[in-house]
């Protein structure tokens, strides 16, 4: 019984993400790369150690690897364990940043005039920009603090100086190393794509904080925004966050 369709829907789902997949590893093996080429991704470096390939039986990739070899489902199954990863967790985080600074008007307010100290009005945030914006970077990064009231004070507020030099909390680490504070899980099933999830989160941030000015609609308090959280893989927002952009740069976005 499928009264709603739902599992009919799953299998379409499933086939089509099936080609999607088959389709990037075709066109990965119809133009391999040389092992270590600069422009070889993830893709080409899993290929080198595929079962069947030129390159995995014996190949200069196979060697290295040493016995290690890879069936082209291996490799599915870990494109689409990157492709999940990788997604929803970043546009949740980014999705609860952008409501705790809408929330904290005077830390959106220093966040964009560190931005404009530095960048200026007249371009966008280029990644070199973001090792220069240490009120930025204490703002975005703790976004996901715990809300143990053992482990934190007050850890229902969004108070990032906490974790400035002065702070209560100053040098704990969102790595893995400080268990009150795990975003990316610890120890060896943590995360892998900390490094690219911190740099997309903190990228987009930068240039949304910089390129816009952000307002809710309807004339909506930021008191009012419903911070409530839903049961999912990364704890999505209970109500979608829905906020209205001006520009504020004097150069043309696109
Ligand atoms: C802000 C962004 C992200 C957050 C908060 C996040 C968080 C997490 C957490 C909490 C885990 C589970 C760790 C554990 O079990 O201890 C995890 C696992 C994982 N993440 Fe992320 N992640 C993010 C971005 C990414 C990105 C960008 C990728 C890939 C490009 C990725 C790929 C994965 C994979 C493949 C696993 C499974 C690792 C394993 O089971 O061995 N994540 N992530």
């Amino acid at each position: 019984m499928d009264m709603q369709g739902i599992n009919k829907r799953l299998k379409a789902a499933r086939v089509a993400l099936d080609r999607f997949i088959d389709k990037i590893i075709d066109e990965h093996l119809g133009n391999p790369k040389v092992a270590d080429a600069e422009d070889a991704d993830m893709v080409d470096d899993m290929l080198a150690i595929l079962e069947d390939s030129p390159a995995g039986k014996g190949g200069e990739g196979g060697d290295l690897q040493g016995d290690l070899k890879l069936t082209r489902d291996n490799i599915k199954a870990i494109i689409m364990d990157v492709m999940f990863g990788g997604t929803e967790t970043v546009a949740s985080a980014i999705e609860w940043a952008m409501s705790e600074l809408k929330r904290n008007p005077e830390g959106l307010k220093r966040v964009q005039q560190e931005l404009t100290d530095l960048v200026g009005l007249d371009r966008k945030v280029r990644e070199s920009d973001l090792d220069k914006l240490p009120y930025f970077k204490v703002m975005i990064n703790v976004w996901a603090i715990g809300r143990d009231k053992a482990a934190w004070k007050d850890p229902e507020t969004f108070r990032p100086s906490r974790f400035g030099p002065d702070g209560e909390c100053a040098g704990v680490d969102f790595r893995g190393n400080n268990f009150e504070l795990l975003p990316f899980g610890s120890g060896r099933r943590s995360c892998p794509g900390l490094q690219l999830g911190m740099y997309a989160l903190e990228l987009a941030m930068a240039q949304l904080m910089h390129c816009f000015d952000w307002s809710l609609p309807d004339g909506m308090k930021p008191s009012e925004l419903d911070m409530g959280d839903s049961f999912g893989l990364q704890a999505p927002r209970a109500f979608r966050l829905v906020a209205v952009p001006t520009p504020r740069l004097n150069c043309p976005l696109f």
